[in-house]
C-alpha cells in the first residue's frame, strides 16, 4: 500500500517547458491516493492552462496571492498549513533563485516561506543554466535550508541540448515523494495508540462524552505506519476510516478501551495515549430508557458517577512497560498542568494541548502542542499550528529520538 495514501501535496508549477509535466505528476500522485491541490506561478500558465490543472486535481488552481476568490475558498497561510508536503515540479532556475533568497513576493514563494511542512523541489532547466555557478549556489542554499531536490537529470532537452538539467522522470519524483513519508523511525517497533472519545452509557439510548474526534489519534497512527512500525489503534467512536495497515479495535466504554490496550500491551515498545477517556462514568447504567418525569415538571435529574479507570497510568505501572506518550488536553495553564501529568502519571513524554482555542485540539483539522519528555534538562519543545498530520509526523520523530536504544 502506498505511504501517499490520503496525503496532502500542494504541487507547485513554475514556469518552463517542462510545465506540461505537471499534468502528469498531478495524476501519477493521485494515482498513489494522494489529495494534490496546484498553485502556479503566473509563467507557468504561458505553458500549460490552470483550467487543465483545474480539472485533474478537482479543486481551484491558486495563482495569485491577492486574488479575492482564490484566498477566500484556501489563503496562502491555509494552504501552508493544509499541505503535507509542497512538491514544486518542475521548478525553474527563475524560482529556486527566489526560494533559496527566501523571497515572497508570489504566491508560491510565500506559500514556501509559511510552510512548516517538508518542501521538494524538481529542477527543470537548460543544462547550461543548471551548471551556472549562481544555480549551484542556489541548490547548496536550498539543501541547507532542508530542502529536498529531485533530480535533476541528465539527457536530451527540449532546447536541442544535451545535459544535466531535465525535469526527473514522473516515476522518479513520485517514489522520491512516497519516499519522504516512509521515514523507517520505527522499523521493527510495536506502537498501541488509543484514539477518540469514550462514551459511557447513562441507558440504552443516552450517553456521557466528549468532542474528540480521533483525527489526532488517526493522524498518530498513520505517521507511526510510515515511519516502518505495526501499529494497532484502539479507538473510540468516530466517523473515520482508520489508515491503511493498522490493527484497528473499535471499543466504546474506558472500561472497553482498558480491557483492549491490556490484551494489546505485550510486547509493545511505544503507547501513545490520544483518546479523550471519559474521567467518569455513571455508576449505574440502566436496561431501559428512563423516561421523562409525567409531574411536576422541571425536576432535577441526578446521575451518581464513579471514576473510570486511569488506563494510561495502568500501562506506566507494568513491570515492563513500553515508552509511555501521554496528551494533556488543558484550558488552561497547559504546559504547567501537562508537566504534572508527566509526573503523576509517570509518563515518559506529555503533548500538551491546548483545547480552549476551537480552531486547534478537538475536532479541528489543525494543532498546536508543546511536547515535554523527561531526562534532558532542555526537555520541551513547541510545535507551532499545522495539520494534526504534520504534527503527529513531528512526534513520531521526537519519540523516535527519545526512545531508549
Ligand atoms: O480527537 P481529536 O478531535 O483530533 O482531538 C485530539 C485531542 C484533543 C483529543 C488530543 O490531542 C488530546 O489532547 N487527547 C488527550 C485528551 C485527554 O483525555 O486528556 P487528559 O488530560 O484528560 O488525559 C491525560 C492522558 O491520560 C491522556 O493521554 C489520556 O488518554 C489518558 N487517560 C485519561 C483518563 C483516563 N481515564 N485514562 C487515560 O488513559
Amino acid at each position: 500500500m502506498s505511504t501517499l495514501t490520503n496525503k496532502r501535496i500542494l504541487l507547485g508549477v513554475t514556469g518552463g517547458i517542462a510545465a506540461y509535466k505537471s499534468a502528469e505528476v498531478l495524476r501519477r500522485l493521485q494515482d498513489q491516493g494522494a489529495d494534490v491541490r496546484v498553485v502556479m506561478t503566473r509563467a507557468a500558465t504561458e505553458f500549460i492552462t490552470p483550467l487543465t490543472l483545474q480539472a485533474l486535481s478537482g479543486h481551484p488552481v491558486h495563482l495569485d496571492l491577492l486574488d479575492t476568490e482564490t484566498e477566500s475558498v484556501m489563503g496562502h497561510i491555509e494552504l501552508a498549513r493544509w499541505a503535507d508536503l509542497i512538491l514544486i515540479a518542475p521548478a525553474s532556475a527563475n524560482f529556486m533563485a527566489r526560494l533559496a533568497q527566501g523571497h515572497g513576493d508570489d504566491l508560491l514563494t510565500t506559500i514556501c516561506l509559511a510552510a512548516l511542512g517538508p518542501i521538494a523541489v524538481a529542477p527543470a532547466m537548460n543544462q547550461g543554466m543548471w551548471a551556472n555557478a549562481a544555480t549551484q549556489e542556489n541548490v547548496t542554499a536550498l539543501e541547507q535550508q532542508g530542502i529536498k531536490l529531485f533530480g535533476p537529470d541528465q539527457g536530451l532537452q527540449a532546447c536541442g541540448e544535451t545535459g544535466l538539467g531535465r525535469l526527473l522522470d514522473i516515476e522518479g519524483i513520485v517514489d522520491l515523494t512516497a519516499g519522504l513519508f516512509a521515514t523507517g523511525l520505527l522499523t521493527g517497533k510495536k506502537v498501541l495508540i488509543t484514539a477518540g472519545p469514550t462514551q459511557e452509557a447513562i441507558d440504552p439510548v443516552r450517553y456521557i462524552s466528549n468532542h474528540s474526534s480521533g483525527k489526532q489519534g488517526y493522524s498518530l497512527a498513520a505517521a507511526a505506519i510510515d515511519a516502518g512500525a505495526e501499529v494497532v489503534l484502539i479507538s473510540g467512536p468516530t466517523s473515520l476510516e482508520p489508515p491503511d495497515r493498522v490493527k484497528i479495535r473499535r471499543v466504546i466504554s474506558a472500561d472497553d478501551m482498558q480491557r483492549a490496550v491490556m490484551s494489546e500491551i505485550a510486547e509493545c515498545d511505544i503507547f501513545i495515549g490520544v483518546a479523550a477517556v471519559a474521567d467518569f462514568k455513571p455508576v449505574q447504567s440502566v436496561d431501559q430508557k428512563i423516561k421523562k418525569g409525567e409531574a411536576p415538571s422541571n425536576q432535577v435529574m441526578r446521575i451518581d458517577l464513579i471514576e473510570n479507570p486511569d488506563i494510561i497510568a495502568g500501562v506506566a505501572q507494568l513491570d515492563s512497560r513500553p515508552f509511555t506518550v501521554g496528551f494533556a488536553a488543558e484550558t488552561e495553564n497547559v504546559v504547567t498542568y501537562a508537566r504534572r501529568k508527566l509526573e503523576k502519571k509517570n509518563l515518559d513524554m506529555v503533548i500538551a494541548n491546548d483545547v480552549s482555542d476551537q480552531s486547534i485540539g478537538f475536532n479541528s483539522d489543525e494543532n498546536r502542542i508543546t511536547v515535554i519528555w523527561r531526562g534532558d534538562p532542555d526537555n520541551e519543545i513547541q510545535l507551532p499550528v499545522a495539520s494534526k498530520r504534520n504534527i503527529a509526523a513531528r512526534i513520531i520523530e521526537l519519540i523516535a529520538e527519545k526512545l531508549p536504544a
